[in-house]
């Protein structure tokens, strides 16, 4: 059995370029949203992580053909689809698998898929998935780790849902179920996120009508089909902002390029809080800093507020702070299960509740560590480049779903960091 971790020597700051890929959470939404074109559509900028690959194999799996056009664009015929047949450790594998239940019930009224998975982060309810599906019209039963919804051949109604806190799935879920049903659908308090507006842009070229995405508020018209486009993807702000704060830690000085500005506000405005230098461009962003860094307090919220997405990679950099910082959690239940991994390195982290207290500032020292989940890994990548010695970070398929090509990026970027494979034996191969 081989297994693969990051090795990182730290200490270089990041100089340079990076180029940010296609935004994760906007790519699988959208590869799902393909199933209710019922053509071939051609979707481009996907960023080459295992998130994507594994959304390709649940489409292909259901009879979609799908070929690969160069590294990021795809061609997904959706003609021919075999509702309710996702092989159900395809769906675990991910958290946005739950995307077919909405494009099954959208274009078959009907739908069936396993539970999906996703991080740990606490619980993860889906109620108000449900709740919409069922105001579509829909009943949904859950059986034997699977998810079940039927209309009875009545298809979809257009409703009016307010959902009861700021989800960004669920809120997708319905735009999909909603955007070929019967009548007008209206979301009240629906989630803001620049992937939201960009499912909605994906929609509505292929013919849907979609009101309102980036706002509370989002009415969707129903239409009778959709059909194929060519859609490019946008940038994934969570990996601009884990490469600001990356640069920003490292004492560098890095132009992040393929960067949407307006979605970065919220890390802006807390990093020239924090003392860095942030530049603006049209579409990319240029991050510095070589002077002191100083303590702030972070909410995390629903966008336009601070990503919870952000959560782990600023702790690290608020480790370096003068003085005391605080993280306070407002999207998940537990979204700290990184700080034992960092207090391994040093940093002076206690979390009561919902806030984390950091005490700064930390010297990072390496230390053997593991990824928890997606973000954490980024976390502890940044604090492996920053680090005195030696970082190995274990577990690092989490990084593999959500990072494309970070070890290149980064070296790029002057990062001492490999990729290596360990045979379960303790023999090493360097393969990067
Ligand atoms: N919630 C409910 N009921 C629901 C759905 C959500 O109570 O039916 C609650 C959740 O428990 C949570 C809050 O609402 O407290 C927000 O959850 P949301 O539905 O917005 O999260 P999600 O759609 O499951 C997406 C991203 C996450 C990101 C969150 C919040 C995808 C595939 N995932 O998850 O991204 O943390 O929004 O912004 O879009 C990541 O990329 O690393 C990641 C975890």
């Amino acid at each position: 059995m081989e297994r693969e971790k990051l090795v990182i020597n730290g200490g270089n700051p990041l100089t340079g370029e990076i180029e940010v890929s296609g935004m994760k959470n906007s790519a699988v939404a959208i590869i799902f949203g393909t199933i209710l074109t019922e053509g071939k559509c051609v979707i481009e900028n996907l960023p080459d992580i295992s998130d994507v690959s594994d959304s390709l194999e649940i489409l292909s799996s259901i009879g979609a053909k799908i070929k690969r056009l160069n590294k990021t664009t795809y061609e997904i015929d959706t003609s021919v689809i075999r509702p309710g047949s996702s092989p159900y450790n395809l769906v675990r594998k991910m958290r946005a698998s739950y995307y077919i239940l909405g494009a099954e019930l959208g274009r078959f009224g009907k739908a069936h898929a396993a539970y999906p998975g996703g991080c740990d982060f606490g619980t993860r309810p889906i109620d108000q998935h449900i709740k919409g599906f069922e105001a579509l019209g829909a009943k949904v039963d859950f059986e034997n780790g699977y998810i079940d919804a039927d209309t009875d051949g009545k298809g979809m109604c257009g409703s009016n849902i307010y959902m009861d806190c700021v989800t960004v799935g669920a809120t997708i879920n319905i735009m999909l179920a909603a955007c070929r049903a019967k009548g007008t659908t209206i979301i009240d308090n629906a989630a803001r996120e620049p992937h939201v507006v960009d499912l909605a842009n994906f929609l509505n070229a292929s013919g849907a009508n979609i009101s309102g995405a980036g706002t509370d508020v989002i009415k969707i018209k129903g239409v009778e089909q959709l059909h194929g486009v060519d859609y490019a993807v946008i940038p994934d702000m969570i990996e601009a902002g884990t490469f600001m704060v990356a640069a920003a830690a490292t004492g560098g000085d890095l132009l992040i390029t393929n960067v949407i500005p307006k979605h970065m506000e919220s890390v802006s405005a807390k990093l020239i809080e924090m003392g860095v230098n942030v530049e603006e461009y049209d579409d990319s962003i240029r991050i510095s800093r070589n002077g002191p860094l100083s303590k702030i307090a972070v909410k995390t919220l629903p966008y336009p507020g601070f990503p919870t997405d952000m959560n782990p990679q600023m702790c690290v950099l608020m480790c370096l702070a003068n003085g005391v910082s605080t993280m306070t959690e407002g999207v998940w239940d537990n979204r700290f299960r990184y700080v034992e991994e960092l207090s391994l390195m040093g940093a002076k982290i206690t979390v009561n509740g919902k806030t984390a207290t950091i005490e700064g500032p930390t010297n990072f020292s390496g230390a053997p560590v593991k990824a928890v989940d997606l973000r954490a890994g980024a976390a502890m990548i940044i604090a492996g480049l920053i680090a005195n010695g030696k970082t190995e970070i274990d577990n690092i398929r989490h990084i593999q779903r959500g990072y494309e090509n970070i070890v290149e990026k980064l070296s790029g970027a002057g990062a001492d960091i490999r990729l290596v494979t360990f045979a379960e034996d303790t023999s090493v191969s360097v393969m990067n």
